[in-house]
């Protein structure tokens, strides 16, 4: 596992979307060959978004051949719901970028059947060879998606009932409502994630800084699902400086100077 510590939240992002669209490109994704990525909701990726936003208005690359996965998405509110995860990724990317509707993937949480649903999920990403890239965020219990503490690591996508934590947490983009927040979501299991060929998660502010602690020095653990990624051939967590403050300073002097002399994604575009 990598971890990639940039000084503040602004840096961090345009770190990893500088890094994705330098995947896509050196992909050379073509319509016959697409490039599958998998994406987050929550305040943790939106600075990556704008920051792909620009480069993709800048020319630097196009989803034209991009297949997106969204990671999760709330159970029983519209879609067009101001907070529903199919809002936040229009608001925050597709409305931004050009991009085939057919291309995006998000589950329906008002879909009658929701287990079928699910399965029709894991069939697509499997149908086309799997998932090249996958971007998380975690939260403070080190959830990844909606894999609340407990979940199987070998977790598929699935119907999941929301802790009382993760919906105190969430009840934020609700009017500070907690009884407004879903109690159920459809989420791409552990498994879902650790199967791609590549994993990165964002994990920024101090908030995060207890959790960054238990998944990066702690064992796997499915009480903290994001340990997960410490079985993955290739995973990168990217970090702001203050979800550092529980590391260790040994662990963070470690990935400091083995990333040193590593491009920065950055400096290539
Ligand atoms: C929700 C989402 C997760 C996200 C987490 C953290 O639980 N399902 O995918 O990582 O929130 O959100 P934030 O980035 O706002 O802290």
């Amino acid at each position: 596992m990598r971890l990639i510590i940039q000084d503040s939240y602004d840096r961090m992002s345009k770190w990893v979307a500088n890094y994705i669209v330098n995947s896509i490109n050196d992909f050379g994704p073509t319509p016959e060959n697409p490039f599958v990525l998998g994406l987050p909701t929550g305040s943790s990726p939106v600075g990556t978004y704008r920051e792909l936003v620009k480069l993709v208005k800048s020319g630097k690359v196009t989803f034209d051949n991009v297949i997106t996965f969204n990671m999760d998405e709330y159970v029983g509110i519209e879609e067009g719901h101001l907070e529903s995860y199919h809002s936040f990724m229009r608001k925050n990317l597709f409305e931004h970028i050009r991009m085939p509707l057919e291309n995006i993937n998000i589950l329906n949480g008002n879909a009658d059947d929701l287990e079928e649903e699910c399965n029709r999920y894991e069939k697509k990403i499997t149908a086309l060879g799997g998932i090249h890239l996958f971007l998380g965020g975690i939260g403070p219990d080190g959830h990844i998606a909606f894999n609340e503490p407990g979940s199987s690591l070998y977790s598929r996508t699935r119907i999941k009932t929301l802790t009382y934590d993760t919906r105190i947490a969430n009840s934020r983009f609700f009017e500070d409502d907690v009884d407004q927040v879903p109690k159920l979501a459809l989420t791409v299991g552990v498994a879902t994630v650790t199967d791609a060929k590549e994993v990165i998660l964002i994990v920024n502010g101090h908030g995060k800084a207890r959790a960054l602690h238990k998944i990066i020095e702690e064992g796997v653990n499915h009480m903290w699902t994001a340990s997960a990624l410490q079985l993955h051939p290739k995973s990168m967590i990217v970090c702001d400086v203050d979800a550092t403050a529980e590391l260790r300073m040994e662990t963070v002097r470690y990935f400091r100077d083995i990333e040193k002399d590593n491009l920065d994604p950055g400096k290539i575009l």
